[in-house]
């Protein structure tokens, strides 16, 4: 996969998100040069030992700055390396993480810390949110996804065969802390797929920030760094937002799967790892827009508009064709098992006008005639 060579480029400052969960809140840093800095892991609670979970893509780049910066803070700083890849988000690979904390004698203080993607941070928080009944753990996502989704808002766990994210926890890290910097050595394709949960969070609550998207899609593909740190830090805002409101998804934290029950099929039905998460919410939300607009609640323009901006940030906006003999119902089928579901139906984050979600059934000729028309090429 190609690398982005960029010149790198500093941030002006420490920018801090807060989210607000009582004795569960946290803040997220944002900004250059913190994985490396000690003074980002200060004020963490006090622990002999430290458990750096990572994987063999991300750990030879990073975690050599990250054991540094936490040696200052504890006696012991432990290192487990994880098959690289969403096929490898199983059992099998939660137990290695077991293993390590077991063999290293770990007590019940030793603070984890996920430095990695959305795999790793997931895998890590659920690990945390087991190994002796709840350890604390610390996020420092190194993709674009991970910095603007994953790490904040304490969802954990891992996948099975027959469904994404079905096992897990929620599970609230310590911190978190985003360094702009590492994304430089992120492929072209994973930045992308990160651009799609940073687009998402325009249709479900912000329209300024939509066009704000619109205007710097530019300069966010060239990696400026203003506008990335914007775009981190007005994407986490609006997920602690949420997260604030509704930390165990009991109603409005749904509306932060705009486009993954489509997408979620597509991931399953392609084999985890063939299309990207991001990738799959791209098409997912194209899809999720066109439904909107079946039921009468945006109209085209509004649709195309989206299209236009997914489309822009590298993102696939036409889903795979899964079952050559009856596509629909193969999509319906593995839809079926989203967690939003309920006595089987299927439940879909739909756009309510734009900057408004609403979390609703459809029609089954809807989602079909939906997944007609979005299906193939690209
Ligand atoms: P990922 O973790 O697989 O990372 C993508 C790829 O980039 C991997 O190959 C990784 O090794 C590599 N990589 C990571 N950082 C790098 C860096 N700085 N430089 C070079 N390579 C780097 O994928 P992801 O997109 O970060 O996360 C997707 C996962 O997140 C999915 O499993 C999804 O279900 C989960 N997710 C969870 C939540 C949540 O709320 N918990 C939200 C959204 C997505
Ligand atoms: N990524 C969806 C959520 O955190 O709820």
């Amino acid at each position: 996969m190609p690398k982005r060579n960029l010149p790198r480029t500093m941030p002006s400052a420490v920018q801090e998100v807060s989210i607000s969960l009582g004795e569960r809140s946290y803040t997220i840093a944002i900004g250059g040069g913190l994985l490396a800095d000690p003074t980002s892991y200060g004020g963490l609670p006090k622990a002999s030992a430290a458990l750096i979970v990572s994987n063999t893509t991300v750990a030879p780049l990073y975690a050599q700055g990250l054991r540094d910066a936490l040696a200052p803070h504890y006696a012991a700083v432990h290192e487990v390396l994880l098959p690289d890849g969403e096929e490898h988000k199983t059992w099998q690979t939660l137990q290695a993480i077991f293993d390590t904390l077991l063999e290293r004698e770990c007590d019940r203080k030793t603070v984890l810390f996920a430095l990695g993607g959305g795999v790793v941070g997931d895998m890590t928080g659920f690990a945390a949110a087991c190994y002796m009944r709840g350890v604390p753990f610390v996020q420092v996502p190194t993709t674009l996804l991970s910095q603007v989704d994953s790490s904040v808002g304490g969802k954990t766990g891992i996948n099975h065969p027959l469904g994404k994210n079905m096992v897990g926890a929620f599970y609230q890290p310590q911190r978190v802390v985003c360094d702009l910097d590492v994304l430089r050595t992120l492929p072209a394709r994973e930045f992308s797929a990160g651009l799609a949960e940073v687009i998402k969070y325009g249709p479900i609550a912000d329209m300024q920030f939509f066009e704000w998207l619109e205007q710097n899609m530019d300069a966010l593909m060239a990696q400026q760094s203003g506008a990335l740190a914007h775009a981190v830090r007005r994407s986490c805002e609006i997920k602690a937002a949420v997260v604030g409101q509704d930390e165990r998804e009991s109603g409005l934290r749904a509306i932060l799967n705009f486009g993954h029950t489509f997408g979620h099929a597509i991931e399953a039905g392609m084999g985890y790892g063939a299309w990207l998460h991001g990738e799959g919410v791209g098409a997912g939300m194209v899809m999720a827009a066109e439904l909107s607009c079946r039921l009468k609640l945006v109209d085209p323009a509004f649709v195309a508009r989206l299209t236009a901006l997914i489309r822009r940030a590298g993102l696939p906006t036409r889903a795979p064709v899964l079952d050559g003999a009856d596509n629909a119902g193969r999509y319906l089928q593995l839809m079926r098992v989203d967690k939003k579901s309920e006595a089987g139906e299927i439940r879909f984050v739909l756009i309510d006008g734009p900057g408004q979600a609403v979390v609703r059934s459809a029609p089954d000729a809807d989602v079909r005639a939906v997944i007609d028309t979005c299906c193939g090429g690209n």
